[in-house]
């Protein structure tokens, strides 16, 4: 029988592989403590009809989809969104808000594996439930740029548009909803030609081509810009105001690169205002996304809720660190090895092996009984940094024998400076 291989864009994640992904999960999950958002687990696996109510054409051709043993129609999470618009409207329906939700996980979908691109990837995901102010979405923003930050990422760009200043402008010129999801696709994925072909509306068809010729690196002018042509349309009137007021936030409460871009959409459905993703200059894929939905909740028969949120790519915040070689990658932290050079020095080299795991340094102990140059090699092949030797004569005198094993040095301690040493 061939090896079985894992299914097509599905990944182990091994050795020092996996260790980076969940240093960076924790960052996540710092960054959570440090905003307040709380942490919840919820399935792998939800009803097809709450996955594909509200999420797009681009994510529900996507999905794995099955019919479960009881005949239920069920699908593979393609993100957390619509899992946590759920428990709004059931088990925390009745929590104060603002609600902060924080979850990470894998998130499945059916797309084209490439680099950064695959069927089964990990998110960290924050849903800030209950606040329409700007506040709310600078937060989102403002937490974004923190999880970045503590990486050690440079150079990272957020791009923000406002879906509500699109949808003012079509829905003030009678184009209806599903014509206006269609159009959105078709500006995610730049295809302004198409975008415009569905619109019956001279006036409008002007005006959008207006909107997406507006390219300016300066944001203020870009909104002045955007303020003049839409000056007829109460809407969006509206949302370009509010577009400037959190862009205004974000810039007075913190040091962050962005680019306004009027015409910019995306994929899912649900997004209402504010929107955003966030790009780092070496790579062409979005390293994590989000936006406000104010009536994904309603959608979902909960009471009218305000909602702002956003999904960060694990895969792909990895693969951004690994292409700016960034320091983060090199501080994983790979423990040492302890090695009794004799039989009767077990106990003693298990002790010691306690006393530094007590003082939280990670600690392999050599289980399968090998003679010290063999034990050595294997500990050095695991990338393990130092290998603590416990042998006889040091033991005597309170001290073991430190092996570097990456200098290829040593040296005598006394076991009360290991700690120090190894921290
Ligand atoms: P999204 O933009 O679909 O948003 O996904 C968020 C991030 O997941 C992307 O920016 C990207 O880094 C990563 N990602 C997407 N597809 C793949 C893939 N095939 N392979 C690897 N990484 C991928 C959402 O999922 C929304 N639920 C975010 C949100 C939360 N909006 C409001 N609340």
């Amino acid at each position: 029988m061939p090896a079985f291989q894992t299914v097509r864009g599905m990944r182990d994640l091994l050795g020092k592989d996996a260790q980076i992904f969940s240093n960076t999960l924790a960052k996540a999950q710092e960054t959570a403590f440090l905003f307040g958002f709380k942490e919840v687990f919820t399935p792998h696996v939800e009803h097809l009809d709450l996955l594909s109510a509200k999420t797009g054409d681009e994510i529900r051709q996507r999905m794995f989809i099955f019919e479960d043993l009881g005949k239920r129609q069920v699908a593979l999470r393609p993100e957390f969104t619509a899992s946590i618009a759920r428990l709004v409207t059931s088990a925390l329906k009745n929590e104060p808000k603002p609600l902060k939700l924080f979850s990470t996980g894998t998130v499945y979908r059916y797309d084209e594996p490439q680099k950064g691109r695959y069927r089964e990837f990990w998110q960290s995901n924050f849903e800030l439930i209950g606040s329409d102010k700007p506040e709310a979405d600078t937060e989102i923003i403002l937490l974004t740029n923190k999880f970045l930050q503590t990486l050690g990422l440079q150079n990272y760009v957020f791009k923000i548009g406002h879906i509500g200043v699109i949808k003012g402008i079509l829905s003030h010129d009678g184009v209806d909803e599903k014509t206006q999801n269609a159009i959105l696709q078709r500006m995610d994925k730049k295809e302004y030609d198409l975008a415009l072909k569905l619109i019956d509306s001279e006036k409008c068809r002007t005006t959008l081509q207006s909107l997406i010729n507006i390219k300016s690196k300066d944001w203020h002018d870009t909104v002045k810009q955007l303020s003049v042509l839409v000056a007829e349309y109460e809407k969006a009137k509206v949302a370009v105001e509010n577009l400037a007021e959190v862009i205004t936030l974000i810039t007075s409460s913190a040091e962050i690169s962005l680019n306004v871009e009027p015409a910019f959409a995306r994929g899912l459905e649900y997004y209402t205002g504010i929107i955003f993703e966030v790009y780092i200059p070496q790579l062409e894929i979005a390293i994590g996304g989000g936006g406000r939905y104010d009536r994904l909740i309603e959608a979902f028969g909960g009471e009218a809720t305000a909602a702002v949120g956003c999904a960060h790519g694990i895969d792909r915040v990895v693969i951004a660190l690994q292409t700016q070689n960034t320091e983060y990658l090199t501080n994983v932290k790979l423990g040492v090895m302890v090695i009794p050079v004799a039989e009767s020095l077990k106990v003693d080299a298990l002790k010691i092996a306690q006393m530094l795991r007590d003082c939280g340094v990670s600690v392999e102990f050599e289980l399968m009984g090998r003679k010290m140059g063999k034990a050595l090699e294997d500990a050095d092949k695991r990338g393990l940094e130092y290998a603590i030797i416990v042998g006889e004569r040091e033991l005597k005198e309170g001290c073991v024998v430190v092996k570097d094993l990456k200098k290829r040095e040593q040296t005598t301690l006394l076991i009360t400076e290991l700690v120090e040493k190894l921290r």
